[in-house]
Protein backbone atom coordinates (compact mmCIF):
# COMPACT_ATOMS: atom_id res chain seq x y z
CA UNK A 1 0.00 0.00 0.00
CA UNK A 2 1.30 3.41 -0.62
CA UNK A 3 -0.22 5.74 1.61
CA UNK A 4 0.65 3.75 5.16
CA UNK A 5 2.43 6.76 7.32
CA UNK A 6 0.52 7.70 10.39
CA UNK A 7 0.97 10.53 13.16
CA UNK A 8 -1.41 10.52 15.92
CA UNK A 9 -1.89 14.05 17.95
CA UNK A 10 -3.34 13.76 21.18
CA UNK A 11 -5.89 15.93 22.67
CA UNK A 12 -6.88 14.99 26.39
CA UNK A 13 -6.35 13.10 29.24
CA UNK A 14 -3.79 10.15 30.54
CA UNK A 15 -6.34 7.83 28.90
CA UNK A 16 -5.96 9.63 25.56
CA UNK A 17 -2.27 8.94 25.52
CA UNK A 18 -2.76 5.30 26.87
CA UNK A 19 -5.27 4.75 23.86
CA UNK A 20 -2.96 6.67 21.32
CA UNK A 21 -0.44 3.79 22.42
CA UNK A 22 -2.78 0.52 21.72
CA UNK A 23 -4.06 2.64 18.37
CA UNK A 24 -0.24 2.38 16.86
CA UNK A 25 0.57 -0.77 18.52
CA UNK A 26 -2.62 -2.19 16.31
CA UNK A 27 -1.56 0.22 13.30
CA UNK A 28 2.12 -1.33 13.30
CA UNK A 29 0.91 -4.86 13.36
CA UNK A 30 -0.90 -4.12 10.43
CA UNK A 31 2.03 -2.57 8.24
CA UNK A 32 1.20 1.06 8.98
CA UNK A 33 4.60 3.05 9.96
CA UNK A 34 4.63 5.61 12.53
CA UNK A 35 6.01 9.40 11.74
CA UNK A 36 8.03 11.33 13.68
CA UNK A 37 6.11 14.35 12.16
CA UNK A 38 3.31 15.33 10.64
CA UNK A 39 4.77 16.47 7.17
CA UNK A 40 5.95 12.64 6.16
CA UNK A 41 2.29 11.41 7.11
CA UNK A 42 -0.48 10.52 5.05
CA UNK A 43 -2.83 9.49 7.63
CA UNK A 44 -3.23 11.85 10.98
CA UNK A 45 -5.41 11.06 13.57
CA UNK A 46 -6.59 13.26 15.98
CA UNK A 47 -7.12 11.84 19.78
CA UNK A 48 -10.21 14.07 20.52
CA UNK A 49 -11.39 14.68 24.04
CA UNK A 50 -14.72 16.13 24.98
CA UNK A 51 -15.00 16.90 28.31
CA UNK A 52 -14.58 20.42 28.79
CA UNK A 53 -15.26 22.89 25.74
CA UNK A 54 -12.01 23.88 25.57
CA UNK A 55 -10.41 20.53 24.66
CA UNK A 56 -13.06 21.14 21.60
CA UNK A 57 -12.45 24.35 20.24
CA UNK A 58 -8.55 23.56 20.16
CA UNK A 59 -9.43 20.52 18.37
CA UNK A 60 -11.51 22.76 15.73
CA UNK A 61 -8.46 25.37 15.37
CA UNK A 62 -6.17 22.53 14.30
CA UNK A 63 -8.85 20.66 12.19
CA UNK A 64 -9.04 24.32 10.36
CA UNK A 65 -5.22 24.61 9.75
CA UNK A 66 -4.89 21.36 8.30
CA UNK A 67 -7.19 21.97 5.67
CA UNK A 68 -4.63 23.53 4.42
CA UNK A 69 -2.57 21.18 4.33
CA UNK A 70 -5.29 18.41 2.37
CA UNK A 71 -5.26 21.04 -0.72
CA UNK A 72 -1.15 20.29 -1.02
CA UNK A 73 -0.75 16.62 -0.37
CA UNK A 74 -2.70 13.50 -0.26
CA UNK A 75 -3.87 13.27 3.46
CA UNK A 76 -6.79 11.59 5.51
CA UNK A 77 -7.92 12.80 8.26
CA UNK A 78 -9.54 10.44 11.38
CA UNK A 79 -10.82 11.94 14.27
CA UNK A 80 -10.61 8.98 16.81
CA UNK A 81 -11.46 8.43 20.81
CA UNK A 82 -13.04 10.78 23.19
CA UNK A 83 -15.38 12.75 20.66
CA UNK A 84 -19.32 13.77 21.43
CA UNK A 85 -22.30 13.30 18.57
CA UNK A 86 -22.58 17.04 18.61
CA UNK A 87 -18.70 16.98 17.10
CA UNK A 88 -18.94 14.30 14.97
CA UNK A 89 -22.08 15.99 13.30
CA UNK A 90 -20.26 19.52 13.26
CA UNK A 91 -17.12 17.95 11.35
CA UNK A 92 -19.44 15.96 9.00
CA UNK A 93 -21.26 19.23 8.02
CA UNK A 94 -17.81 20.55 7.02
CA UNK A 95 -16.47 17.65 5.21
CA UNK A 96 -13.08 18.33 7.25
CA UNK A 97 -12.34 14.44 8.07
CA UNK A 98 -12.74 10.94 6.72
CA UNK A 99 -13.69 8.84 9.19
CA UNK A 100 -14.31 8.90 13.39
CA UNK A 101 -13.61 5.68 15.62
CA UNK A 102 -15.10 5.68 18.55
CA UNK A 103 -12.87 4.05 21.85
CA UNK A 104 -14.87 0.60 21.67
CA UNK A 105 -13.58 0.51 17.87
CA UNK A 106 -9.84 0.52 18.00
CA UNK A 107 -9.06 -2.84 15.99
CA UNK A 108 -11.08 -1.50 12.87
CA UNK A 109 -9.08 1.78 12.87
CA UNK A 110 -7.15 -0.43 9.81
CA UNK A 111 -10.06 -0.75 7.95
CA UNK A 112 -11.28 2.44 8.24
CA UNK A 113 -8.43 3.43 6.86
CA UNK A 114 -8.04 1.16 4.09
CA UNK A 115 -11.82 2.17 2.99
CA UNK A 116 -11.15 6.25 3.28
CA UNK A 117 -8.26 5.84 0.63
CA UNK A 118 -10.65 3.67 -0.99
CA UNK A 119 -12.66 6.70 -1.44
CA UNK A 120 -15.52 4.66 0.62
CA UNK A 121 -16.69 5.04 3.43
CA UNK A 122 -16.65 1.74 6.78
CA UNK A 123 -20.18 1.53 7.71
CA UNK A 124 -20.23 -1.97 9.02
CA UNK A 125 -18.08 -1.62 12.04
CA UNK A 126 -19.74 -3.22 15.78
CA UNK A 127 -19.07 -1.16 19.00
CA UNK A 128 -17.80 -3.27 21.51
CA UNK A 129 -18.81 -2.69 24.89
CA UNK A 130 -17.02 -4.86 26.59
CA UNK A 131 -14.26 -4.46 24.77
CA UNK A 132 -11.12 -4.13 27.05
CA UNK A 133 -7.47 -4.54 24.65
CA UNK A 134 -5.91 -6.85 27.68
CA UNK A 135 -4.16 -9.00 24.83
CA UNK A 136 -3.06 -6.17 22.98
CA UNK A 137 0.77 -5.02 23.90
CA UNK A 138 0.85 -1.48 23.42
CA UNK A 139 3.69 0.15 21.77
CA UNK A 140 4.71 3.71 23.09
CA UNK A 141 4.22 6.29 20.77
CA UNK A 142 7.25 8.61 22.09
CA UNK A 143 9.59 5.88 22.34
CA UNK A 144 9.08 4.76 19.19
CA UNK A 145 9.94 8.13 18.34
CA UNK A 146 13.15 7.66 20.03
CA UNK A 147 12.68 9.77 23.57
CA UNK A 148 13.91 7.74 25.87
CA UNK A 149 10.65 6.74 28.54
CA UNK A 150 11.09 4.84 31.56
CA UNK A 151 7.29 6.00 32.49
CA UNK A 152 4.33 4.57 31.09
CA UNK A 153 0.21 4.69 31.81
CA UNK A 154 -1.84 1.45 31.36
CA UNK A 155 -5.71 1.04 31.42
CA UNK A 156 -7.05 -1.44 33.91
CA UNK A 157 -10.54 -0.08 33.40
CA UNK A 158 -12.70 1.55 30.80
CA UNK A 159 -15.57 3.43 30.77
CA UNK A 160 -17.69 4.90 33.77
CA UNK A 161 -20.86 3.79 35.68
CA UNK A 162 -20.98 6.80 37.64
CA UNK A 163 -23.07 9.58 35.84
CA UNK A 164 -21.82 12.87 36.97
CA UNK A 165 -24.76 14.93 35.55
CA UNK A 166 -21.76 17.19 34.42
CA UNK A 167 -19.55 14.26 32.57
CA UNK A 168 -19.63 13.01 29.24
CA UNK A 169 -17.34 10.55 29.47
CA UNK A 170 -20.10 7.60 30.44
CA UNK A 171 -21.61 8.78 27.06
CA UNK A 172 -18.26 8.72 25.00
CA UNK A 173 -16.48 5.60 26.37
CA UNK A 174 -19.49 3.56 27.26
CA UNK A 175 -20.22 1.47 30.79
CA UNK A 176 -17.14 0.43 32.97
CA UNK A 177 -15.47 -3.15 32.42
CA UNK A 178 -12.17 -4.34 34.19
CA UNK A 179 -9.27 -6.09 32.19
CA UNK A 180 -7.68 -8.82 33.45
CA UNK A 181 -5.68 -9.21 36.17
CA UNK A 182 -3.03 -11.68 34.69
CA UNK A 183 -2.92 -9.68 31.55
CA UNK A 184 -2.81 -6.71 33.52
CA UNK A 185 0.52 -8.02 35.35
CA UNK A 186 1.73 -9.73 32.23
CA UNK A 187 1.94 -6.14 30.84
CA UNK A 188 3.80 -4.48 33.52
CA UNK A 189 6.47 -7.26 33.61
CA UNK A 190 6.94 -6.89 29.52
CA UNK A 191 7.14 -3.17 30.56
CA UNK A 192 9.39 -3.52 33.19
CA UNK A 193 11.88 -6.05 31.13
CA UNK A 194 11.63 -3.33 28.53
CA UNK A 195 13.44 -0.92 30.96
CA UNK A 196 10.28 0.74 32.12
CA UNK A 197 10.31 1.78 35.97
CA UNK A 198 7.21 3.38 36.48
CA UNK A 199 3.51 2.42 35.75
CA UNK A 200 0.23 4.84 36.18
CA UNK A 201 -2.85 1.87 35.87
CA UNK A 202 -5.29 3.88 34.47
CA UNK A 203 -9.52 3.75 34.99
CA UNK A 204 -11.94 6.81 35.94
CA UNK A 205 -12.48 4.74 38.59
CA UNK A 206 -9.30 2.54 39.43
CA UNK A 207 -11.19 1.67 43.03
CA UNK A 208 -13.82 0.09 41.10
CA UNK A 209 -12.03 -2.02 39.29
CA UNK A 210 -13.25 -5.59 39.73
CA UNK A 211 -12.75 -9.00 38.13
CA UNK A 212 -14.91 -12.34 38.53
CA UNK A 213 -13.78 -15.27 37.40
CA UNK A 214 -15.69 -18.74 37.76
CA UNK A 215 -12.60 -20.91 38.81
CA UNK A 216 -14.63 -24.45 39.60
CA UNK A 217 -18.14 -24.20 37.98
CA UNK A 218 -19.21 -27.55 39.95
CA UNK A 219 -17.76 -26.24 43.46
CA UNK A 220 -19.10 -23.15 43.28
CA UNK A 221 -15.59 -21.48 43.38
CA UNK A 222 -15.08 -18.23 42.21
CA UNK A 223 -11.76 -16.25 41.81
CA UNK A 224 -12.65 -12.57 43.03
CA UNK A 225 -9.63 -9.54 42.35
CA UNK A 226 -10.80 -6.10 43.47
CA UNK A 227 -8.53 -3.44 43.37
CA UNK A 228 -6.81 -3.68 46.13
CA UNK A 229 -6.01 -7.25 45.58
CA UNK A 230 -4.60 -5.79 42.21
CA UNK A 231 -2.20 -3.45 43.71
CA UNK A 232 -1.05 -6.12 46.10
CA UNK A 233 -0.24 -8.53 43.33
CA UNK A 234 1.18 -6.21 41.28
CA UNK A 235 3.41 -4.60 44.36
CA UNK A 236 4.82 -8.53 45.25
CA UNK A 237 5.28 -9.61 41.45
CA UNK A 238 6.92 -6.43 40.11
CA UNK A 239 8.82 -5.39 43.68
CA UNK A 240 11.42 -2.81 41.71
CA UNK A 241 8.68 -1.09 39.41
CA UNK A 242 6.94 2.07 40.73
CA UNK A 243 3.15 1.31 40.97
CA UNK A 244 0.62 4.52 40.79
CA UNK A 245 -3.10 5.14 40.00
CA UNK A 246 -5.19 7.09 38.67
CA UNK A 247 -8.12 8.39 39.24
CA UNK A 248 -9.86 7.14 42.75
CA UNK A 249 -13.83 8.43 42.83
CA UNK A 250 -13.77 8.96 46.66
CA UNK A 251 -17.20 6.89 46.73
CA UNK A 252 -15.53 3.82 45.99
CA UNK A 253 -12.29 4.37 47.64
CA UNK A 254 -11.96 1.55 50.09
CA UNK A 255 -9.19 1.03 53.77
CA UNK A 256 -8.25 -1.97 52.27
CA UNK A 257 -7.03 -0.43 48.82
CA UNK A 258 -5.02 2.30 52.10
CA UNK A 259 -3.55 -0.76 54.06
CA UNK A 260 -2.06 -2.23 50.61
CA UNK A 261 -0.39 0.97 49.46
CA UNK A 262 0.99 1.92 53.04
CA UNK A 263 2.50 -1.71 52.84
CA UNK A 264 4.54 -1.53 49.49
CA UNK A 265 7.05 0.22 49.25
CA UNK A 266 6.66 0.35 45.42
CA UNK A 267 3.07 1.65 45.14
CA UNK A 268 3.56 5.50 45.36
CA UNK A 269 2.21 7.88 48.63
CA UNK A 270 -0.09 9.95 46.43
CA UNK A 271 -3.71 9.82 45.96
CA UNK A 272 -5.61 12.09 42.99
CA UNK A 273 -8.96 12.45 44.74
CA UNK A 274 -11.43 14.44 42.67
CA UNK A 275 -13.64 16.40 45.23
CA UNK A 276 -15.11 18.67 42.56
CA UNK A 277 -16.89 21.27 45.30
CA UNK A 278 -16.87 21.52 48.55
CA UNK A 279 -21.00 22.17 49.12
CA UNK A 280 -23.15 19.39 49.85
CA UNK A 281 -26.07 20.92 47.84
CA UNK A 282 -23.82 21.45 44.53
CA UNK A 283 -22.29 17.47 45.30
CA UNK A 284 -25.86 16.27 45.21
CA UNK A 285 -26.81 18.32 42.03
CA UNK A 286 -23.45 16.65 40.49
CA UNK A 287 -24.59 12.84 41.52
CA UNK A 288 -21.17 12.75 43.24
CA UNK A 289 -22.35 9.81 45.93
CA UNK A 290 -20.03 11.33 48.93
CA UNK A 291 -21.10 14.36 50.81
CA UNK A 292 -18.47 17.25 52.38
CA UNK A 293 -18.41 15.06 55.50
CA UNK A 294 -17.62 12.20 53.86
CA UNK A 295 -14.76 13.41 51.79
CA UNK A 296 -13.15 15.28 54.43
CA UNK A 297 -13.66 11.70 56.77
CA UNK A 298 -11.71 9.75 53.62
CA UNK A 299 -9.38 12.22 53.86
CA UNK A 300 -8.27 11.45 57.22
CA UNK A 301 -8.67 7.97 56.73
CA UNK A 302 -5.68 8.64 54.05
CA UNK A 303 -3.76 10.41 56.52
CA UNK A 304 -3.96 8.16 59.53
CA UNK A 305 -3.36 5.01 57.21
CA UNK A 306 -0.26 6.34 54.84
CA UNK A 307 0.63 9.50 56.73
CA UNK A 308 3.14 10.73 54.27
CA UNK A 309 0.77 10.26 51.49
CA UNK A 310 0.05 13.48 49.25
CA UNK A 311 -3.23 14.54 47.74
CA UNK A 312 -4.28 16.11 44.47
CA UNK A 313 -7.62 16.98 43.72
CA UNK A 314 -10.13 18.00 40.34
CA UNK A 315 -12.64 21.48 41.40
CA UNK A 316 -15.15 22.44 39.01
CA UNK A 317 -16.08 26.05 39.70
CA UNK A 318 -19.24 27.82 38.62
CA UNK A 319 -22.01 24.58 38.15
CA UNK A 320 -25.22 25.19 38.14
CA UNK A 321 -26.49 26.90 40.94
CA UNK A 322 -23.54 27.59 42.88
CA UNK A 323 -24.18 30.51 44.47
CA UNK A 324 -21.28 32.36 46.83
CA UNK A 325 -21.79 29.98 50.15
CA UNK A 326 -21.26 27.01 47.79
CA UNK A 327 -18.01 28.61 46.52
CA UNK A 328 -16.94 29.50 49.92
CA UNK A 329 -17.65 25.86 51.00
CA UNK A 330 -15.33 24.97 48.22
CA UNK A 331 -12.99 27.53 49.36
CA UNK A 332 -13.08 26.20 53.06
CA UNK A 333 -12.85 22.70 51.92
CA UNK A 334 -9.54 23.39 50.62
CA UNK A 335 -7.84 25.66 53.99
CA UNK A 336 -8.87 22.60 55.49
CA UNK A 337 -7.45 19.96 53.40
CA UNK A 338 -4.37 22.33 52.15
CA UNK A 339 -3.61 19.75 48.98
CA UNK A 340 -0.75 18.84 47.12
CA UNK A 341 -1.78 20.46 43.82
CA UNK A 342 -4.72 20.55 41.91
CA UNK A 343 -6.75 20.60 38.47
CA UNK A 344 -9.03 23.61 38.34
CA UNK A 345 -12.08 24.30 36.20
CA UNK A 346 -14.71 25.85 35.12
CA UNK A 347 -18.18 24.48 34.76
CA UNK A 348 -18.22 24.00 30.29
CA UNK A 349 -22.21 22.45 29.80
CA UNK A 350 -21.42 19.20 28.36
CA UNK A 351 -24.40 18.29 25.11
CA UNK A 352 -26.32 15.24 25.94
CA UNK A 353 -25.61 14.81 30.02
CA UNK A 354 -28.23 15.48 32.74
CA UNK A 355 -26.89 19.17 33.60
CA UNK A 356 -27.22 20.17 30.21
CA UNK A 357 -30.56 18.95 29.72
CA UNK A 358 -31.85 19.39 33.27
CA UNK A 359 -29.75 22.00 34.77
CA UNK A 360 -29.64 25.83 33.84
CA UNK A 361 -26.01 27.18 33.26
CA UNK A 362 -26.63 30.03 35.50
CA UNK A 363 -23.73 31.24 36.77
CA UNK A 364 -22.49 34.43 35.08
CA UNK A 365 -19.18 33.77 33.04
CA UNK A 366 -17.86 36.35 34.95
CA UNK A 367 -18.65 35.13 38.14
CA UNK A 368 -17.60 31.42 37.26
CA UNK A 369 -14.19 33.19 36.10
CA UNK A 370 -13.34 35.19 39.48
CA UNK A 371 -14.59 32.31 41.73
CA UNK A 372 -11.98 30.06 39.41
CA UNK A 373 -9.47 32.43 40.02
CA UNK A 374 -10.13 32.44 43.81
CA UNK A 375 -9.43 28.62 43.92
CA UNK A 376 -6.37 28.59 41.70
CA UNK A 377 -4.54 31.37 43.68
CA UNK A 378 -5.73 29.68 46.58
CA UNK A 379 -4.45 26.51 45.44
CA UNK A 380 -0.64 27.81 44.61
CA UNK A 381 -0.86 29.15 48.17
CA UNK A 382 -1.34 25.67 49.24
CA UNK A 383 1.08 23.86 47.02
CA UNK A 384 3.57 26.39 48.42
CA UNK A 385 2.92 25.55 51.78
CA UNK A 386 3.39 22.21 51.20
CA UNK A 387 6.07 21.99 49.32
CA UNK A 388 7.90 23.94 52.36
CA UNK A 389 7.33 20.94 54.65
CA UNK A 390 9.81 18.79 52.17
CA UNK A 391 13.01 21.55 52.85
CA UNK A 392 15.90 19.54 54.37
CA UNK A 393 14.37 16.32 53.49
CA UNK A 394 15.72 13.71 51.78
CA UNK A 395 14.15 12.38 48.86
CA UNK A 396 13.96 9.43 46.65
CA UNK A 397 13.86 10.58 42.91
CA UNK A 398 13.09 8.85 39.93
CA UNK A 399 15.10 10.57 36.86
CA UNK A 400 12.96 10.99 34.20
CA UNK A 401 15.00 13.07 32.01
CA UNK A 402 16.06 16.39 31.98
CA UNK A 403 15.18 19.69 33.33
CA UNK A 404 13.15 21.54 30.51
CA UNK A 405 14.13 24.80 31.74
CA UNK A 406 17.92 24.11 32.59
CA UNK A 407 19.73 21.25 30.93
CA UNK A 408 22.37 21.27 33.35
CA UNK A 409 19.43 19.84 36.02
CA UNK A 410 17.60 16.42 36.06
CA UNK A 411 13.78 16.23 36.46
CA UNK A 412 12.33 12.84 38.38
CA UNK A 413 9.73 12.81 41.00
CA UNK A 414 9.30 11.95 44.22
CA UNK A 415 7.06 8.97 45.59
CA UNK A 416 4.26 11.58 46.30
CA UNK A 417 4.36 12.84 42.44
CA UNK A 418 5.89 15.98 43.49
CA UNK A 419 8.77 17.31 40.67
CA UNK A 420 12.27 17.28 42.05
CA UNK A 421 14.81 19.11 40.00
CA UNK A 422 18.74 18.63 40.90
CA UNK A 423 22.40 19.61 39.44
CA UNK A 424 23.67 16.82 37.10
CA UNK A 425 26.18 14.55 38.21
CA UNK A 426 26.66 10.87 37.74
CA UNK A 427 23.87 8.90 37.09
CA UNK A 428 21.16 8.44 34.25
CA UNK A 429 17.42 8.73 33.23
CA UNK A 430 15.54 5.46 35.06
CA UNK A 431 18.32 5.82 38.01
CA UNK A 432 17.37 6.26 41.28
CA UNK A 433 18.98 9.63 43.29
CA UNK A 434 18.40 10.96 46.69
CA UNK A 435 18.37 14.44 46.79
CA UNK A 436 18.81 16.70 49.70
CA UNK A 437 15.72 19.96 49.11
CA UNK A 438 17.40 23.02 49.49
CA UNK A 439 14.80 25.12 47.50
CA UNK A 440 11.34 25.34 46.24
CA UNK A 441 8.36 26.91 44.43
CA UNK A 442 5.05 25.97 44.49
CA UNK A 443 5.37 23.22 41.67
CA UNK A 444 8.97 22.47 42.06
CA UNK A 445 11.06 20.98 44.92
CA UNK A 446 14.83 22.29 44.09
CA UNK A 447 18.02 20.03 45.81
CA UNK A 448 21.37 18.47 45.98
CA UNK A 449 22.33 15.01 45.31
CA UNK A 450 23.22 13.21 48.40
CA UNK A 451 26.62 11.33 48.10
N1 LIG B 1 -13.24 9.98 36.64
C1 LIG B 1 -12.77 11.15 37.22
C2 LIG B 1 -12.90 12.37 36.35
C3 LIG B 1 -12.71 12.32 34.86
S1 LIG B 1 -12.94 13.82 34.02
C4 LIG B 1 -13.47 11.37 38.59
O1 LIG B 1 -13.79 10.47 39.26
O2 LIG B 1 -13.68 12.47 39.00
C5 LIG B 1 -11.62 14.84 34.65
C6 LIG B 1 -12.10 16.08 35.31
O3 LIG B 1 -12.65 16.97 34.37
C7 LIG B 1 -13.22 15.88 36.30
O4 LIG B 1 -12.76 15.42 37.54
C8 LIG B 1 -13.84 17.25 36.40
O5 LIG B 1 -13.24 18.03 37.41
C9 LIG B 1 -13.55 17.84 35.03
N2 LIG B 1 -14.79 17.95 34.22
C10 LIG B 1 -15.53 16.94 33.74
N3 LIG B 1 -16.60 17.44 33.08
C11 LIG B 1 -16.53 18.78 33.15
C12 LIG B 1 -17.34 19.84 32.67
N4 LIG B 1 -18.47 19.62 31.99
N5 LIG B 1 -16.95 21.12 32.93
C13 LIG B 1 -15.81 21.37 33.61
N6 LIG B 1 -15.01 20.41 34.10
C14 LIG B 1 -15.36 19.11 33.87
FE1 LIG C 1 -17.08 11.39 34.75
FE2 LIG C 1 -17.93 11.04 37.18
FE3 LIG C 1 -17.22 8.97 35.70
S1 LIG C 1 -16.53 12.64 36.52
S2 LIG C 1 -15.68 9.79 34.36
S3 LIG C 1 -18.96 10.29 35.34
S4 LIG C 1 -16.77 9.32 37.87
Amino acid sequence: MKYKNFYIENYGCQMNISDSDIITSILLNHGFILSENLDKANIILLNACSIREKAELTLKKRLEQLKFCKKNKKIWIGIIGCFSKEIKNFFCKKKMVDFFVPPDSYREIPNFIYYSIMGMQYLSYIKKRNETYADISFVNVKTKQNNKKITSFLSITRGCNNMCTFCIVPFTRGRERSSDPDSIIKECKRLYKNGYKEVTLLGQNVDSYLWIEEKNMNQNQKNVVDFSKLLDLLAKEIPMMRIRFSTSNPHDMSNKVLEVISKHKNICKHIHLPVQSGSNKILKLMNRKYTREEYLFLVQQIKNIIPECSISHDIISGFCNENEQDHQDTINLMNEIKYNYGYMFSYSPRPGTYAYRKLKDNVPQHIKKKRLQEIIDLQRKHSFYRMQEYLGRVEEVLIEGESKKNNQYWYGRNTQNLIVVFPKKFFNIGDYAYVKIKNTTSATLIGELCI
